[in-house]
């Protein structure tokens, strides 16, 4: 949700935040601003003068990282903060905006996540002659952390026991005017750590600074990380005696021209047609065409999979879509009961689950608040994990048991596109690779499975092809009020992803309806020209009741848009416009009719002059409950 950058090295700060601001807008937010001081080795000796306790500055914006703009004659230190906010507490404003600070301005704080119990600290700080500014809860822990300074003398020290009393999440950066160190901390909201030369960077996205370096150190839980221009210490709030702790770094695989838009309008355009090669990337060295194998070692004992008496599968948004294709599939091939729920309402229901039991996880960022509970959830009643992960490092990858990365690279766009194919392409392989174990199909089902799958990128790049038929239509459907999309067995999370696509980003109301229910209470809406997305495929054995559900549409004035592998005169009868898609097998039809879904949505957000990448009120990876 807020992105967070911080810096500290030789060069101007300034434009480096910024750079690194823009870089994280993708995630959604809705007030910036930047803080930076001179460090004191850095000042030359004409600066002699400048006295470093007044050195810092900081700027704040309601709206966009672009109004911090042409600050640059004034922000010349080589230390800073900057932050994007997606606001929890308090109006979007320039006050609310971080960086917050203490009452003198000497401790400068940004912050990720939600501190709970902030009004009753708060409450204790005013009790102490405490004054605040704004409504929000991080400049209570930025003057909590000033009160413990008071009294300890020690910036270490103050942030330990300040940690100590929030209950809540949080990914803080923080510097004191007279030290020339940030400190950082984190629980619940992601920070990196990137080791430059001479330099180091904090941010909450390698994004942010991926030009200037690669070698990175990911921030666990109760971490608290020092650092200076050239070196820093990692250690624990768990351990008193602040003894450093040694962590593995790591270095990132993908470059900047991944998080830029290449031309593209928008990077949901950009990464809708990145498509072929992620799935292509998902695919690669997983496929062993000569032994019909899917090479996927999923870590998990062949006695624990064979006695497999049930599945959850926990995720969100785009994501819980994925994971009924995975239900789909599971219980398809092994006839194991699989559950899907969505991680908010089961992380509170006191779920059943326990040491027999396989949960799933399903995350493109890997750092959903609820999704990454949820799997702690799972730990603590002895369930195996497996996650089904798009970012490389993240949280939910360090936390599951085992599981498998999607390969799609960077997802800018707050449309997850992209992250939803590959998520089905990888429960595809998991669910063929359950049923390879347990025997439910045969070396030969297994191989057609294979075979078709390494086709996918094809059969991609062939629905590709439709954008302008898709752009012509969604000229014709973007001043509806609502739209109906229907689909039924494989096709309803299919449905339900392109309802939740074309909401988010067009503002036009969407749902989805089992297509059997229309008739039980939707159809009364039905009226001349209201627009019904659905899907028709040949080889279905249903095929003649999803027609049906079609004509029943049309027969009430519907505009029904038809995404299919086969057109004939039955099928333009029934409609007003027809997608053809190629001919695939069920387990593929969800990515290959996704992707209509994807442009439809697009093309529609683009005639109404939404912002794409950035829909209002939402975020990309949601770190906060
Ligand atoms: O990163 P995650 O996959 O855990 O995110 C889950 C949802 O927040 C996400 O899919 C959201 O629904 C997208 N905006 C959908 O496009």
């Amino acid at each position: 949700m807020c992105g967070i950058v911080g810096y500290i090295g030789p060069d101007v700060a300034y434009p480096l935040l910024l750079t690194g601001l823009k870089r994280l807008e993708y995630r959604g937010y809705d007030s910036a601003g930047i803080a930076t001081k001179k460090i004191a080795s850095e000042i030359g000796f004409s600066d002699s003068n400048v006295d470093v306790s007044d050195s810092i500055l900081i700027y704040k914006e309601q709206g966009k990282v672009a109004n911090l703009e042409g600050k640059g004659a004034e922000l010349v230190g080589n230390m800073g903060l900057a932050h994007t906010r997606w606001s929890t507490h308090g109006e979007p404003n320039s006050v609310n905006a971080h960086p917050h600070t203490n009452m003198d301005g000497s401790l400068v704080l940004v912050h990720n996540g939600i501190i709970e119990n902030y009004l009753s600290i708060k409450k204790k700080l005013e009790a102490k002659g405490y004054s605040f500014r704004s409504q929000t809860d991080t400049e209570v822990l930025v003057m909590l952390i000033d009160y413990h300074f008071q009294k300890l003398g020690d910036m270490e020290l103050a942030l330990r026991a300040s940690l100590h009393d929030v209950v809540g999440a949080y990914g803080i950066v923080l510097f004191h005017k007279d030290e020339d160190k940030l400190y950082a901390a984190r629980k619940g909201s992601p920070l990196v750590l990137g080791i430059g030369n001479g330099e180091n960077f904090v941010a909450s996205d390698p994004a942010a600074f991926l030009d200037r370096t690669r070698r990175v150190l990911y921030l666990e839980d109760d971490d608290i990380l020092i650092v200076g221009k050239d070196s820093y210490e990692l250690k624990s709030l768990c351990k008193h005696n602040g003894e450093c702790i040694k962590r593995k770094e790591d270095h990132i695989d993908w470059d900047i021209a991944a998080v830029e838009k290449n031309g593209y309008d928008h990077f949901m355009l950009k990464e809708i047609h990145e498509q072929p090669v992620t799935l292509a990337n998902c695919l690669a060295g997983r496929i062993d065409k000569m032994f019909g194998d899917i090479r996927l070692s999923i870590n998990l004992p062949v006695s624990f999979v064979r006695g497999l008496r049930r599945i959850c599968i926990i995720a969100c948004g785009t994501s819980s879509y994925a994971a009924l294709v995975g239900k789909y599939l599971i219980e398809k091939y092994s006839r194991i009961p699989v559950e899907v729920e969505v991680a908010s309402e089961w992380r509170y229901k006191n779920p059943i689950v326990g040491v027999d039991d396989l949960v799933v996880f399903i995350s493109q960022s890997g750092e959903t608040a609820d999704t990454l509970a949820a799997l702690k959830l799972a730990k603590s009643r002895g369930a195996k994990t497996f996650g089904v992960i798009n970012v490389v490092g993240s949280s939910m990858a360090r936390e599951v048991d085992t599981g498998i990365y999607i390969h799609a690279g960077p997802e800018i766009g707050v449309a997850s596109t992209k992250a939803f194919t590959g998520q089905v392409l990888c429960l595809n392989f998991l669910a063929t690779k359950i049923a390879q174990i347990r025997g439910d199909l045969t070396q030969d089902e297994i191989r057609a499975i294979i075979g078709k799958l390494e086709q996918l990128p094809k059969y991609v790049s062939e629905c590709l092809e439709l954008s302008s038929s898709i752009e012509n239509v969604a000229k014709r459907i973007c001043n509806a009020k609502s739209v109906f999309f229907l689909g039924r067995g494989v096709n309803l999370p299919v449905a339900k992803e392109g309802a939740l696509k074309l909401k988010e980003i067009s503002y036009i109301h969407a749902e989805e309806f089992a297509s059997g229910e229309m008739k039980h209470g939707p159809i009364a809406l039905l009226e001349d020209g209201f627009p019904v997305v659905t899907f028709l495929s040949k080889n279905d054995p249903l095929f003649e009741k999803n027609l049906s559900s079609i004509q029943e549409a049309k027969a009430r004035g519907a505009f029904v848009i038809v995404v299919t592998d086969h057109v004939d005169s039955t099928i333009a009868l029934a409609s007003d416009c027809s997608l053809q898609v190629p001919v695939v097998p069920d387990y593929i039809m969800p990515i290959v009719n996704t992707i209509p879904m994807q442009l439809l949505s697009y093309y529609v957000a683009k005639e109404r002059g939404c912002s794409i990448d950035q829909p209002k009120n939402l975020a990309k990876s949601v770190t906060v409950e």
